[in-house]
């Protein structure tokens, strides 16, 4: 299997660390895609037309998008089963939380092309804005439920991980750690683990 991917991106960081923590990243060979909202490589379109990483390609030639289809995927062919609970609570809360951090990652990664890949004539403030809303919001959610993250390591928590990290990575003035010791703490144990060392932004 084959993963087109990139290591500034968050969601090619959550199925990354999801393989590295289940022990299953040496059956997963790493492409390094360049691409852009505005320019996309054809071998990234062959495998996914909206032209987006992480782009897994199966050992059959298929070609799987998104992130979480991705993830899914490799937890159940590969991964026993360990970072998707199959059924029940604990499945919806992994999901859910996975859902959360997702949600951060894509108003980060949005309000990133505003402000970098958008003419400067073109911005518009007020969009940009609302995606670091939603962030601000996701965020007081998480410290909500930082009990949940410090005792579960499943797809939701990690995607939690990868999205404050990119929040490190592309929005430090943000200050997301403000009021959020514990969600602080939680992140900074976690970072340490060599899944995330492993996969930080080059
Ligand atoms: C970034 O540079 O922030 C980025 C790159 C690829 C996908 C998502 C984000």
């Amino acid at each position: 299997m084959k993963l087109l991917q990139s290591t500034a991106s968050p969601f090619v960081r959550k199925v990354r660390v999801m393989l590295i923590e289940g022990g299953t990243a040496d059956q997963v060979e790493l492409v390094a895609t360049a691409t852009t909202p505005v320019d996309t490589p054809a071998d990234l379109i062959a495998g996914n037309p909206l032209g987006k990483i992480p782009c897994l390609i199966t050992d059959d030639g298929d070609g799987l998008y998104d992130s979480r289809v991705i993830c899914e995927y490799l937890d159940t062919t590969i991964g026993g089963g360990r970072m998707i609970p199959a059924d029940g609570p604990a499945r919806w809360s992994a999901l859910r939380r996975q859902a959360l951090g997702d949600g951060v990652m894509d108003a980060g990664v949005s309000a990133r092309y505003e402000s970098f890949f958008r003419p400067e004539e073109k911005r518009w403030d007020g969009w940009y804005d609302a995606q670091i809303d939603k962030i601000t919001r996701a965020v007081d959610a998480m410290a909500r439920e930082v009990d949940v993250l410090v005792a579960t390591l499943d797809i939701g928590t990690i995607a939690c991980a990868c999205a404050l990290s990119y929040l490190d990575f592309r929005f430090a003035e943000l200050g997301w750690r403000d009021g959020h010791a514990e969600l602080d703490n939680w992140h900074a144990s976690f970072a340490e683990r060599a899944s995330m060392q492993q996969t930080a932004p080059s």
